[in-house]
Formats: structure tokens, C-alpha cells, sequence
């Protein structure tokens, strides 16, 4: 076999064992954010604690994007009505530009951890759709408007769209108190305070067809009225039970004839089959999953996952993990507190595993 039809999975394996034999320690792990430097950034979800943890080397070798995994959230960033907490946000701006990262905003308005305060008057009763639409547009120009030149993507809206097949938004305070119109304000809001900034709609479960279509419509209605939207996010919670590649790419299909920038916003890929509520930890909860077939047969999904990403090379902008390595997944929470997951590309030890193998290995196919 000619040198250049080897495999990287293959050369790591080869020179692994060649320095098994000399002893010697050279770091021979290609850094994920060269390998696709022409293709998409590489993002991951932080903490300010995680940034400066031993994961925060990981961070530094390999990927080039950052996204604060909660943060930047309106009930910790603006948690009472004149109280802003800015040390946590201003810690990861400070280390992406330090480190010559990027950093996405996420995210102005979601209708989960959300403050209570935000949707109360002074005397406790529901707030009205004047007074809500004045607290969004302050908070948005707060937040977008300290962070404006430094993040170069936000996450305006999240999760506005609804599972249900027959129904077309979620019903949260916001649509209930203002209506759909809220959705648009926002979007000009964000643009106002900075003008720079990539605006998305960040969306999960969007490989389910009739979701998607939702998704379309709204941002074709949002750019056909002259709203400032520039980009649909992936968010890409998968597993390796229920993913399928055919799905994921009619997805990418669809979201990339709209037009807009596509960003993977949220990749992992669980172990353990979905479920869509948090339950109670029970006696099968505490077996290994990551087991020898569920290994390879996420190092297999990974693989396609991003053969079908570079794919849609051309729409696709950035790909951001959720999280940095498997020591610290927030899928050892969810569904079930205190069960662990293996999700992404790094093991608990912070070395690569053969998914991060399989997933180099596209890049290389893909040259
Ligand atoms: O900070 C408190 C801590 O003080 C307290 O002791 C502890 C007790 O449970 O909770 C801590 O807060 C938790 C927080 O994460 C920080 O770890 C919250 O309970 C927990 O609900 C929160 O979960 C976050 C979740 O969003 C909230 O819905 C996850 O970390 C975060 O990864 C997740 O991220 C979301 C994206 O923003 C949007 N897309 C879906 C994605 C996964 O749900």
C-alpha cells in the first residue's frame, strides 16, 4: 500500500508504536482546528471554571471557537432586574481573545433559564407586552451591546419552534404575552446593538421533517419582512441509537438551499438512547454503556457525521461541540442526574478517542 492511502487512524496507531519503542513522548495528535482550518471553525461549550481546568489544554490545541454553555443565558447573566453578572461572560471573552479564539453568543432570548423577575410586575401579577418588550430590548442591548466587536455570532432566539407536529410555536411567556411579533423585535434589537454580529435561530430535533419546515418558514417570513437573520443553528444532541445520516443530510439539504450560514451549534452524540424527560437514576442506569459495540458504533456515526458536514462544507460555517472532552459531559446530568455519558471526541482522560480518528480522517478524504 502506498504510504499516502494510510489511513491517519492508521499513521497514529504506526507512530504510537514506533515511540512505544524509542520512548519518546512527541505529540504526534494532529490539533482538530488545523485539520479543518479551511473548511469550519471548531467550537466548544465552556465554563469560565472549565477554561483554566486541564480540559482548557485540550481547548487550546484544538479547537478555535467558543460558546459559553450557560453563562450568557439571560437567568445568570441578568439574574434581578438591575443586576448584570459580567465576571463569568468577561472570563471566556477575555480567553478567546487572549487565545485568539472566536466567540458565539448564546443566547438572547430563550424561554429556558429565564429569571422570574423578567416576567412579574412590581405588585407580582403577569407583566404586560409593553413592559416585557421594554426588559427584552434592555437586556438585549445590554448584553449584545458590552460584548459588540467580540463575538462574532449570536444565538438571538432559541428553541421557539414547537415538537408538536400540529402546533407551530411553543407556548412560552413570551409568545403568550406578546405574540410572534416579540420574534422579529428581537432580531432588529440584536442588530441595532450590533451591527456586526451573525445573527441565528437555534433550533434541536431538526432532522424531523415537519419541524424543519416550521424552521423555514419562519426565517423566510423574518427575511421576506427585511429582519436582520443570517444564520440557522444545528444544534445536533444526537445518539447513536437513533441518528440517521440520511436524515441529517435531506436536513442539511434544506437548510442549505434557504440560503443562510449554517452553524452546528451543540454537537454530541449520547450513548444512551434519547429520552425526552429527566427521570430518576434506575439499577440498568448504572452499567458501562460505553461499551466495545457502542464505541465503534459511535467512531462509525462520528465518521459520517462529519463526511455529511463537509459535505455542506460550503453552508456550513462552524461546528461546535457541546462540551470540551468526556471528563465533564452536561449529559451526565441529563436525562438522569449522576449517569455517565461519553459523548465527544476526547476521552475522560482527555485523549483522543478512535472517533476523534474517524473524524480526521474525513478531513483528510476531503481535501
Ligand atoms: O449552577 C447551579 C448550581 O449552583 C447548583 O448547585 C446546581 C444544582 O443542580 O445547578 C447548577 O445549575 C445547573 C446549570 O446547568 C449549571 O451546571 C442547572 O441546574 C442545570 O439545569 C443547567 O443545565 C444546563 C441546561 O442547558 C439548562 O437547560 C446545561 O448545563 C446546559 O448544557 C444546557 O444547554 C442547553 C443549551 O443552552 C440549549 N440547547 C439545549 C442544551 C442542553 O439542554
Amino acid at each position: 500500500m502506498p504510504l499516502c492511502k494510510i489511513s491517519p487512524a492508521l499513521w497514529f496507531v504506526l507512530v504510537s508504536l514506533i515511540q512505544n519503542v524509542n520512548g519518546q513522548t512527541t505529540d504526534s495528535i494532529p490539533s482538530l482546528r488545523e485539520v479543518f482550518r479551511n473548511k469550519f471553525l471548531i467550537g466548544a461549550s465552556v465554563s469560565p471554571i472549565n477554561i483554566h481546568s486541564e480540559e482548557g489544554t485540550v481547548l487550546k490545541k484544538h479547537f478555535n471557537s467558543l460558546t459559553a454553555e450557560n453563562v450568557m443565558k439571560m437567568g445568570v447573566i441578568h439574574p434581578e432586574p438591575n443586576r448584570y453578572a459580567w465576571s463569568g461572560p468577561d472570563s471566556i471573552a477575555s480567553f478567546a481573545r487572549n487565545h485568539g479564539m472566536k466567540l458565539r453568543g448564546h443566547t438572547l432570548v430563550w424561554h429556558k433559564q429565564t429569571p422570574n423577575w423578567l416576567f412579574r410586575a412590581s405588585d407580582g401579577s403577569k407583566v404586560s407586552k409593553e413592559t416585557l418588550l421594554q426588559r427584552l430590548r434592555e437586556h438585549i442591548f445590554a448584553v449584545a451591546g458590552r460584548y459588540r466587536g467580540q463575538i462574532y455570532a449570536w444565538d438571538v432566539l432559541n428553541e421557539a419552534i414547537s415538537d408538536d407536529p400540529g402546533t407551530f410555536y411553543t407556548r412560552t411567556p413570551f409568545m403568550e404575552i406578546c405574540g410572534e411579533e416579540f420574534i422579529e423585535k428581537i432580531f432588529r434589537w440584536a442588530h441595532e446593538a450590533d451591527p456586526e454580529a451573525l445573527l441565528f435561530y437555534n433550533d434541536y430535533r431538526e432532522t424531523d421533517p415537519v419541524k424543519r419546515k416550521k424552521i423555514i418558514e419562519m426565517v423566510t417570513r423574518l427575511r421576506d419582512k427585511g429582519v436582520p437573520i443570517h444564520g440557522i443553528g444545528l444544534q445536533g444532541h444526537w445518539n447513536i441509537h437513533s441518528l440517521r445520516i440520511d436524515e441529517l443530510e435531506a436536513c442539511l439539504k434544506d437548510f442549505a438551499a434557504t440560503g443562510l450560514i449554517l452553524h452546528i451549534t451543540e454537537l454530541d452524540l449520547s450513548v444512551w438512547p434519547g429520552e425526552p424527560d429527566r427521570r430518576e437514576m434506575r439499577p440498568e442506569d448504572s452499567i458501562n454503556a460505553y461499551t466495545m459495540a457502542n464505541a465503534s458504533k459511535q467512531d462509525a456515526l462520528y465518521g459520517k457525521i462529519f463526511a455529511t458536514f463537509l459535505k455542506y462544507a460550503q453552508a456550513i460555517q462552524a461546528v461546535t461541540f457541546w462540551n470540551i472532552t468526556d471528563r465533564h459531559s452536561w449529559l451526565d446530568e441529563w436525562p438522569v442526574r449522576g449517569r455517565k455519558d461519553h459523548p465527544l471526541l476526547f476521552d475522560a482522560d482527555l485523549q483522543p478517542k478512535f472517533a476523534f480518528w474517524k473524524v480526521v480522517e474525513q478531513a483528510e478524504y476531503h481535501k
